[in-house]
């Protein structure tokens, strides 16, 4: 039997289908919240005169954040062709003096497109979909310029990672109806854990929008859907980048409680972190090793 290729578009969760929902909604208050979550993650800088590199656009809403922030130029790619049409319809929307261009690009092939050096190269809750993380991760690296940032985040590691392999490579491919109520089940279990906690479904959602703009129901969709799905440890985070000589800036990462690790009852969570390649760093990063 022929090993599925997991890097390509056809073997993927159609994410660019939920983005295109997704993006109907954003509108300023949703632009805010994706500022500010950038904003956190620059430790406050703002982006004047940066070259930005947004791998994984998605609905482009974070794309359009940098450019708020106050970037000069803004690449944002996707492998999705729904992801790439949303990103463009968004900015169109929300950033008509241009500044920005996006393309149907996958990160493996980033190296090829000759697109130059960034300042800030940005993947939010991609590299872990791509199919070949750790391969990912080396090629998203390549990008950053001398002195430049890399802002990544990437699943955590939890102990229930095998399940969730199972149910969204299911998922991934299960008809709408079986979609709706695997959703449903689960936003069900989520409401009865929020109860025990002390918390409400409700509440829940409404503050979900601070979470970088985004909406529950569609990262709902998003979480249990996510095929190709890898995770990772914040260890091997910083020995794959310290290895190809970058250095760690900040990172909001959270420790597990079990072991070190979090079950992952409901699934995990993005670990986000910002590293520097230095700017007497001689050359391209090295080519990895996968
Ligand atoms: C979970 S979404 C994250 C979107 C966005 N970065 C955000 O934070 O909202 C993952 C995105 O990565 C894209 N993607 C998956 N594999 C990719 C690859 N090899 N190259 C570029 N984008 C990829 C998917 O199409 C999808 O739009």
């Amino acid at each position: 039997m022929r090993r599925e290729d997991l890097t390509a578009a056809e073997s993927h969760f159609a994410f660019g289908d939920n983005w295109a929902s997704y993006a109907e909604r954003i509108a300023e208050p949703e632009i805010d919240e994706a500022v500010r979550g950038l904003s956190r993650l620059l430790g406050g800088e703002r982006l004047d005169g940066k070259r930005v590199l947004d791998i994984g656009s998605g609905s482009g809403l974070h794309a359009l954040a940098s450019l708020r922030l106050g970037a000069r130029e803004v690449v944002a790619v996707d492998l999705d062709a729904d992801s790439v049409v949303t990103s463009r319809a968004v900015l169109d929307r929300h950033a008509p003096r241009g500044g920005w261009r996006v393309e149907r690009l996958s990160v493996f092939d980033l190296a090829a497109a000759g697109l130059g050096d960034f300042d800030v190269v940005y993947s939010w809750g991609v590299l872990h979909h791509t199919g070949a993380m750790t391969r990912a991760i080396e090629c998203a690296a390549r990008a950053i310029g001398p002195g430049g940032l890399f802002v990544l985040a990437l699943y955590r590691r939890v102990w229930m990672d095998w399940f969730w392999h199972l149910e969204k490579r299911w998922y991934a491919n299960a008809s709408p109806v079986g979609q709706r109520r695997a959703r449903a089940a689960f936003v069900a279990l989520f409401a009865i854990r929020l109860r025990v906690t002390g918390r409400n479904l409700a509440e829940y959602r409404r503050d979900y929008r601070r979470n970088r703009g985004m909406d529950f129901e569609h990262d709902v969709h998003d979480w249990l859907g996510g095929w190709p799905y890898e995770s990772i440890t914040a260890s091997e985070v910083d020995a794959l980048l310290t290895g190809l000589g970058c250095v760690p800036v900040r990172r909001f990462v959270r420790h597990g409680k079990l072991f070190g690790r979090d079950p992952g009852v409901f699934g995990t969570g993005c670990d986000e972190y910002v590293f520097r390649r230095p700017s007497d760093h001689p050359g391209r990063l090295p080519e990895g090793t996968s």
